[in-house]
């Protein structure tokens, strides 16, 4: 379990490894992948096409969470975790446009004080995936209608469920949505473009986010100032923080002695893991793929609307220049560790992207928000863990602000496209029983 694979950590590695008192351990899910049911969802639809979904499984019940949060929440007290990362589902609050489901709420509500009960501070995100099925059928981020919408949501979501909760998750994996949505065909809308074709949802997406931060914000601002206390009805955070949870990978090039290769490889480096998250500090959206897309967009009310880092990190590509396909191919190293969906176990790559992050937004705190592995023979989970906390721990005492560490995931989930089969979970899921048994 979590914490006695730290305390082995401390002893296995070199590095300093006696995290401050403060660190926030963590562990992180998502609603579409655990609670069950998400019917009003983009994703329920999209699931039912056959060969969207290996061997044609759709999520369904999923992990059943939906119906059994008081011994889930047990388990986050069995692992000792001080934070828990999960998302809300908008499809489920508000299944038709404006109109909020009061089931819906009072779950989320209820979750929320069975987490205060046992000492649990939230991390809550607000879109992780999954659309509103009729935000979908209007355009989804490419809807001009959908940063307003997203703001509704989000401002709804503060003040009506979790005003007492601190950090915020507006987008999880901005990038990965995109070009799984609109590059690889692998998530809805499902389709197979190029990076010219991900900028209009791109845009969107920056603009959704944007306009979420404000209206929170504004929302905190609001509440403070007319719940004086003694008055109060609830609780309300003192600070309220938002940011992104970014995917960040390393790319590096196949051959270090091929120029195209290092060329591409910092190009993509460049378009995937820094323009979102630069753009929201910068307010300035700038990419370049040769031949594909050249971005240099002010998108305004943008600046400024990340308050810490969100870094999801779990694997390296190799790059190499292809100048007869989409411009790069995509590899992993001959003979590379790998988990069970074949991403390469590659810790020092955690260690480099964490300095990278700290280099490049100085000023602001880091939170894991998410790391983990598939591996459902449990044959390589607790290296792993050691070896990436060793890696968070070495950019830690060269000074790199890393506030807490999420693990992906409580327990296995509904993999998206790749269906049950990857077991990501520190707890283990029976499917057939419900089951959950610690790792
Ligand atoms: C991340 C997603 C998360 C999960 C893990 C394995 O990209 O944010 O939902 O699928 O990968």
């Amino acid at each position: 379990m979590l914490c006695v694979s730290l305390s082995s950590v401390a002893s296995a590695s070199s590095f300093p490894t006696s995290f401050p008192k403060n660190f926030k351990w963590c562990v992180a899910t998502a609603a579409h992948q655990i609670e069950g049911g998400n019917v009003n969802s983009d994703w329920w639809d999209w699931e039912q096409i056959p060969g969207n979904v290996k061997r044609g499984e759709r999520s369904g019940a999923a992990c059943d969470h939906w119906n059994r949060l008081d011994e889930d929440i047990r388990l986050l007290t069995e692992l000792h975790v001080r934070q828990y990362r999960f998302s809300i589902e908008w499809a489920k609050l508000e299944p038709v446009p404006g109109t909020w489901d009061d089931g819906a709420v009072a779950h989320y509500r209820r979750e929320l004080k069975l987490l205060r009960e046992a000492g649990i501070e939230p991390m809550i995100t607000l879109q992780h995936f999954t659309l509103p099925k009729w935000l979908r059928e209007k355009g989804g981020w490419e809807w001009d209608g959908a940063p307003a919408a997203f703001a509704r949501f989000a401002a709804f979501a503060f003040e009506t469920i979790a005003p007492e909760v601190r950090d915020w998750v507006t987008i999880n994996e901005p990038m990965v949505h995109l070009t799984l949505g609109y590059l690889a065909g692998k998530q809805p809308p499902s389709k197979k473009g190029s990076m010219a074709d991900i900028h209009g949802p791109v845009v969107g997406l920056l603009k959704a986010h944007a306009a979420a931060y404000h209206a929170m914000k504004a929302r905190h601002a609001e509440l403070k100032r007319r719940l004086i206390w003694p008055f109060r009805p609830y609780r309300l955070t003192k600070e309220l923080r938002i940011g992104l949870a970014n995917h960040l990978r390393i790319f590096d090039p196949a051959s270090e002695w091929n120029p195209g290769d290092s060329f591409i490889a910092g190009k993509l480096d460049a378009a995937f893991n820094w323009a979102f998250p630069m753009a929201a500090e910068t307010g300035r959206l700038r990419y370049n793929i040769p031949f594909q897309a050249d971005v240099d967009e002010l998108i305004p009310g943008l600046a400024h609307t990340q308050d810490f880092f969100g870094l999801n990190y779990y694997t390296r590509d190799m790059v190499s220049l292809d100048l007869g396909g989409q411009g790069f191919k995509l590899s992993v190293p001959e003979g590379a560790d790998v988990s069970d969906v074949g991403w390469e176990i590659y810790p020092e790559g955690f260690y480099r992207l964490l300095k990278a992050t700290a280099e490049k937004f100085p000023a602001m705190p880091i939170l894991i928000t998410e790391n983990g592995i598939a591996d459902s023979r449990d044959a390589k989970r607790a290296q792993y863990l050691e070896s990436h906390l060793a890696a968070m721990a070495r950019a830690m005492s060269e000074g790199v602000n890393v506030e807490g560490y999420c693990h992906w995931s409580l327990m296995d989930n509904f993999e998206w496209s790749e269906g049950f089969e990857p077991r990501f979970g520190l707890f283990e899921v029976d499917y057939s029983t419900q089951t959950r048994t610690p790792r």
